[in-house]
């Protein structure tokens, strides 16, 4: 070590006992000491599907992100294997010829989500497969559930989840995922899948899910923005609450809920660290859309380096607690992990 002597006349000795600093002074410490790990298990990729064959549309405001042919899902699930990836869940982009005020097609037994479903379990088995119960990629008017005027029904919604839950198990969903935030629905689609029989598929519940400003790509992605009416404020919360949140998880799991969620991710990893304290359950963060979009933005700008940004990011999730995320840098990050 080439110890340099202080300058004459100062006296620099602190008399630290505590120096933190010496924990990180080699690459080998940092890797001993470090607290958190990212692996490609942590990672749930989810996917937008969209008809067609061989087709591959890009979703302008997620550079990098691509609406898929079912034929194409199938491509992307054999490369979630092959990375590791231990599940998927699918978003359909429905043509707006097949919406009206029921969402009638997310019951539908060929809809493009069940299509998929059979597909990547066909060709991958081994792949945990995740469908999102709500009815917003089916409705003309771009809401989770069935309206009367303005008012969004949530026992009449819920009659008709369970039927799309239903439908998606069939079709061999391995987990549904209801990110509709009606009341009820948790338990309601548990008794419905066991009554069938399903007693196997999981819920993973959109327990603390907020009405927020970072879906807006999203919606792009599934074609809703235009389509939708007003804003989800009746029943996604409030992003002032805290509280809230455990009480909607609290419910959740009680219904019957395997797994809880919390989304949007990155402005939400306080409400991460309190479910993870307070339930010790399953927690999955959702790294949104919007979220996506800004770290690939400003990376396409020169303004901060992607990948960087990109792990840090999804490191944050794992140290406040999360036990996995959602994110559509599923495929990047799990080949950034491949290659060490
Ligand atoms: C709708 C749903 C949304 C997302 C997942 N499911 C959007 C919304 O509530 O409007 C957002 C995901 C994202 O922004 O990446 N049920």
């Amino acid at each position: 070590m080439n110890q340099s002597p202080p300058p004459s006349g100062f006296d620099l000795s602190l008399n630290l006992v505590r120096r933190p600093r010496r924990n990180r002074k080699s690459d080998w410490v940092r890797r001993l000491v470090r607290e958190n790990i990212l692996t490609a298990d942590d990672l749930i990729w989810p996917i937008f599907v969209i008809e067609g064959e061989n087709l591959r549309t890009p979703v302008a405001s997620m550079p990098g992100v691509e609406r898929l042919s079912v034929d194409q899902t199938v491509v992307a699930a054999r490369k979630a294997v092959e990375l590791g990836i231990p599940a998927i869940t699918l978003f359909p982009f429905t043509d707006p010829d097949l919406k009206d005020p029921n969402g009638s097609e997310a019951l539908n037994e060929n809809n493009l989500v069940c299509r998929a479903v059979r597909a990547m379990k066909q060709a991958v088995p081994q792949l945990g497969v995740i469908t999102d119960a709500a009815l917003d990629p089916y409705t003309s008017h771009g809401h989770d559930g069935l309206m009367e005027g303005e008012k969004i029904l949530n026992d009449e919604t819920v009659a008709v989840l369970v039927e799309q839950a239903l439908n998606q198990a069939r079709a061999g969903a391995d987990v549904i995922a209801p990110s509709d935030m009606m009341d009820g629905r948790v338990g309601a689609i548990r008794m419905a899948l066991d009554r069938e029989g399903f007693l196997d598929v999981q819920i993973m519940a959109y327990a603390a899910k907020y009405a927020s400003a970072f879906y807006g790509p999203f919606r792009d992605a599934i074609g809703t923005k235009a389509a939708l009416i007003g804003d989800k404020r009746t029943y996604q919360m409030d992003p002032a609450n805290s509280d809230e949140a455990l009480r909607e998880v609290e419910m959740d799991l009680e219904e019957g809920a395997d797994m809880v969620m919390v989304k949007p991710g990155m402005p939400y990893l306080d409400i991460i660290r309190r479910v993870k304290e307070t339930f010790g359950a399953p927690t999955f963060a959702y790294q949104v859309s919007g979220e996506y979009a800004m770290i690939t933005a400003a990376a396409q700008n020169g303004w901060l380096d992607g990948d960087k940004a990109m792990m840090e990011s999804l490191l944050a999730f794992k140290r406040a607690g999360a036990s996995g995320i959602l994110t559509y840098f599923a495929p990047r990050v799990a080949e950034m992990l491949k290659k060490g």
